[in-house]
């Protein structure tokens, strides 16, 4: 079975639930706080363990509580934690969330996955073999991202970046990853324009996420839209990396696109429904009732 590797961050949320944002120079009062692991990297690895098998993650931690906390919690979901080494110089990775009128606002502060560097990620990469799927976002330093994307084009290693959060994306990265997985104000800022002549600049590469009116992409002759699904929001925290951990699973199982982005659709329509961005992330058994290939 292929492998799925995830380079990428990993950090405590500490999050707070209020009945509105404060501005600035605010101060209000909120309703409720609580930490729980997160970190794009983390969340996307976590999403795939709990729906496929053979899950690696590379990244790194500091070596405090907080590090301590987010590779237990690896390992409690089954992701293979060899590429996960602490750091003594920094903390590990935060992310500040408040959660207001069903969305969420996010600091990150970076902190020990700025040390992910391409020598880092250089070593855990050389483990892999032709065919295997490598998952990256943007919350690690550029240059890691442009040398992994650049290491899996040579090497014949499948590619999908989520760039998220987003930062501006090389030619070349963009030229030489196989899937990115924007969101609608990702993909605008990206390609600053409509969002229908961008899928048709990359056919069966951009892959737009619309939240629950699923996700589109271009075959080569017209747009495709595969729907989503509406659910109750809890917490939409962790919808996207949801959707990138599971369709990195699809292409693990050899799914069509279409099947693909179904599955993730699905996977992240769960999501929402649970609190913290780990919180909703379905299992196959949450899902099986709802799926069939
Ligand atoms: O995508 C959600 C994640 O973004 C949170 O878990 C938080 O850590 C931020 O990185």
């Amino acid at each position: 079975m292929k492998k799925i590797t995830v380079i990428g961050s990993m950090s405590i949320d500490l999050v707070v639930s209020a009945s509105k944002r404060p501005g600035k120079g605010e101060t209000i009062l909120g309703d409720d706080f609580f930490t729980t692991p997160g970190g794009k990297g983390a969340n996307q690895a976590v999403a795939a363990a709990r729906l496929g098998d053979n899950v690696h993650m590379i990244g790194r931690v500091g070596d405090d509580d907080f590090g301590k906390e987010i590779y237990e919690n690896l390992q409690k979901n089954h992701v293979i934690v060899d590429g996960v080494e602490p750091v003594t110089q920094m903390p590990s990775g935060t992310a500040h969330i408040t959660l207001s009128e069903q969305d969420n606002s996010i600091i990150v502060v970076p902190s020990a996955n700025n040390e992910v560097t391409p020598d880092y990620v250089k070593k855990h990469l050389e483990a892999l073999s032709e065919g295997d799927i490598v998952l990256l976002q943007q919350e690690i330093p550029s240059e890691t991202v442009e040398f992994a994307v650049k290491y899996c084009s040579e090497h014949g290693l499948i590619s999908i970046l989520n760039p998220a959060p987003y930062r501006e994306v090389s030619n070349t990265v963009i030229e030489k990853v196989d899937y990115l997985t924007p969101n609608e104000t990702e993909s605008d800022e990206m390609f600053k324009g409509e969002l229908d002549e961008a899928l048709a600049a990359y056919p069966m590469k951009l892959i737009v996420t619309l939240g629950d009116k699923g996700a589109a992409y271009h075959n080569g002759k017209e747009k495709v839209q595969v729907p989503g699904y509406k659910r109750e929001v809890k917490d939409t925290t962790g919808a996207g990396d949801t959707f990138n951990g599971a369709f990195a699973v699809a292409l693990q199982k050899e799914y069509s696109l279409d099947q693909a982005l179904a599955f993730a659709n699905l996977a992240a329509s769960h999501s929402v429904t649970g609190l913290g961005a780990q919180g909703g992330m379905p299992t196959l058994q949450d899902i099986e009732g709802e799926w069939h290939v």
